[in-house]
């Protein structure tokens, strides 16, 4: 309760002075809150007054082109948004006779609005207490609460959301989020937060423990790595040629068929030009499946091509097809066995 009488106090005497403000009309919170979700406030200021100028009612924007609305969309960037305002207008209009909706459950269905938007619309125009967690949110709860969890992480999201939704409880519902949120980008800010005149100091976790500056935690994310696989399918018709996989990783000590590895998608003559395959006519090379099969793991994403080779056998251990399901193979591998058997 402090936290939240605190920030009221604060919102009372700092709010920013935004048009939307002045408005708890639905559909133009819905305008603004849409031009702000990768945008900054100063500069969609502009394209929201253009908007509610050009479309001042939903009818108006549902029946507008798309053409036009990409028109005056243009500058800001990630258009589906556009796109999917002018789906969600005619939505309205068309099913549910022009009037908004008025729950979060509700809103929440409309094209392009996600948990934020959603919860922004339905606290501020209809008092509906739920809470908004934006990168502001996490900021100021991770640091008032001394919070490392990530929150990028599936963990992190849900906590935060649960923790907001407790303290929104208390409040009112439009004055919280919006104080929340103006308290993180003029306050709590990402670099330089204005600490020492904080009205928060007192009870703020991350400033006793000395951890503003490492708040909040963001999980890195991996990059996912493309791999191009290669299986080489010998077949003269009772025989094949498998092998151990010996390096480490996922499949180590598993049996495959020799592979290629390549640093992009090739062709059959980039393939021929391979040792294993010096024998071999290219005429005899089919590729099993024309587009590669995508494998995918944690970290990496496999695009896997099987390459039937009928002629060529080169290496020294041939396998009858009948044991090869003897053998432990990779799951990918176990998949085209039982597509390639059934053929
Ligand atoms: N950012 C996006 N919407 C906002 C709002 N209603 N108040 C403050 N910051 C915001």
């Amino acid at each position: 309760m402090e936290f939240y009488n605190i920030l009221e106090t604060w919102y009372l005497k700092n709010q920013r002075d935004l048009p939307w403000r002045k408005s708890s009309n639905p559909y133009f919170i819905w305008l603004s809150e849409i031009i702000l979700q990768q945008t900054r406030i100063q500069q969609g200021l502009d394209y929201y007054y253009k908007f509610t100028t050009h479309y001042p009612t939903v009818y108006h924007l549902a029946n507008a082109s798309e053409d036009a609305i990409l028109k005056d969309w243009q500058g800001l960037g990630y258009y589906s948004r556009a796109r999917n305002l002018h789906f969600s207008a005619k939505y309205i209009c068309n099913e549910l006779n022009g009037v908004f909706p008025s729950t979060y459950k509700e809103i929440l269905k409309l094209k392009g609005v996600g948990d934020y938007t959603a919860s922004a619309i339905a606290s501020i125009c209809f008092n509906e207490k739920t809470a908004v967690v934006d990168g502001n949110v996490y900021r100021v709860l991770s640091r008032y609460f001394n919070i490392n969890t990530p929150i990028n992480s599936t963990r992190g999201i849900k906590y935060f959301k649960e923790l907001a939704q407790e303290l929104i409880k208390e409040a009112n519902p439009k004055e919280y989020n919006q104080a929340i949120m103006d308290f993180g980008s003029m306050v709590c800010k990402p670099q330089n937060p204005t600490c020492t005149s904080c009205p928060l100091n007192k009870s703020c976790l991350a400033k006793a423990k000395n951890t503003i500056d490492a708040l909040p935690v963001k999980e890195k994310k991996l990059k996912i790595k493309k791999r191009y696989l290669n299986f080489i399918v010998f077949d003269d018709g009772t025989h094949t040629v498998i092998e151990k996989r010996t390096e480490n990783g996922i499949w180590k000590n598993l049996y495959q068929f020799p592979l290629i590895e390549a640093d992009q998608m090739i062709d059959v003559t980039t393939l021929v030009k391979n040792t294993i395959l010096t024998n071999t006519h290219q005429k005899d090379i089919h590729l099993f499946n024309t587009d590669p099969i995508i494998h995918k793991l944690s970290h990496q994403h496999l695009y896997t091509q099987f390459w039937i080779v009928n002629s060529g056998f080169k290496n020294s251990e041939y396998t009858k097809w009948m044991d090869v399901e003897k053998f432990a193979v990779p799951k990918l591998i176990h998949n085209f066995l039982q597509k390639y058997k059934s053929k």
